[in-house]
């Protein structure tokens, strides 16, 4: 077992890359407390880790209501005691490009993918140092890294990125480590509406990736899983990206030049 006396708190458990960590986590010892919006999507994450085998239980939580996390990390505190474990992976894009994005759109993506890494974080950080035990990881996106588009979105990545740094420097001394990471396409609901529109866009985009497809969210789940363990006990404020080598280099480019 990988995460033995852990209480793992996933956030936006209910699908995608979330419901594949919280089953990782689960299958690896930890205790998880999978939490998201839509009670009826964790709980079926819940079910799916008891099914398992895996201790799991399911709360409601809006990551961008500081109330609700605070509720929910009672709630994990409660069912199993202190949050050892803290993944923030609750996210999703909205508008794309600055001419066209509204400002409200634009508050709404930092309010979901960075603001709420603030409520989060200052909701379970208190215990993490008291008991000098704690593990953060953040779920970002290569977004975060390069210039891919969905400006608002991964200007909010970028920050997420940043401060996961500056919580790595500050708590290390108090046992908190923080890291971060940086997933490209992968085969989740977040994608749903764009296949809708465009049926072969993960065939498409994988022209683009250096080993010539799109990424699974348990491939995501393995690296969440060695950074939240104690086997990255001397790593902390790092950017791993799970990109199938899409911030190696220019690929395409490669491809044109050589034929
Ligand atoms: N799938 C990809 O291609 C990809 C690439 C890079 C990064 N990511 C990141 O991975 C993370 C997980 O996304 P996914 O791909 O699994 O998509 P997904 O849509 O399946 O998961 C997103 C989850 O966030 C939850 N969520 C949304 N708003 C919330 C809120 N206010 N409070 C709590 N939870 C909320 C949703 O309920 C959902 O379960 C996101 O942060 C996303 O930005 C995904």
């Amino acid at each position: 077992m990988r995460l033995p006396d852990t209480v793992a708190l996933v956030t936006g458990a209910g699908s995608g890359i979330g419901r594949a960590i919280a089953l990782r986590f689960a299958a690896e010892g930890a205790r998880v407390v999978a939490a998201g919006p839509t009670l009826a999507k964790v709980e079926e994450t819940a079910g799916l880790v008891a099914e398992a085998g895996g201790e799991a239980v399911a709360v409601f939580c809006d990551v961008t209501d500081p109330a609700a996390v605070v509720a929910a990390v009672a709630a994990a505190n409660s069912a199993f005691g202190p949050v050892s474990v803290l993944v923030n992976n609750a996210g999703g894009s909205f508008g794309d490009d600055i001419l066209e994005i509204d400002p409200e759109t634009w508050d709404r993506n930092f309010d979901l993918v960075l603001k709420s890494v603030y409520h989060c974080c200052r909701a379970t950080l208190p215990a993490m140092i008291e008991r000098r035990r704690g593990s953060i990881v953040n779920i970002a996106s290569v977004n975060g890294m390069t210039g891919i588009g969905e400006e608002a979105y991964a200007a909010a990545k970028a920050g997420m990125i940043n401060l996961t740094q500056n919580l790595a420097i500050k708590y290390g001394r108090f046992g908190v480590r923080a890291n971060t990471v940086a997933p490209a396409t992968i085969r989740t609901p977040i994608w749903d509406a764009r296949l809708a529109e465009r049926p072969t866009a993960f065939d498409d985009l994988a022209r683009w990736y250096p080993l010539g497809r799109v990424g699974e969210p348990e491939e995501v789940a393995h690296a969440a899983l060695f950074l939240a363990s104690d086997e990255a006990s001397w790593i902390t404020g790092i950017t791993l990206p799970v990109d199938g080598g899409l911030l190696a280099g220019s690929y395409r480019m490669n491809v044109d030049l050589s034929g």
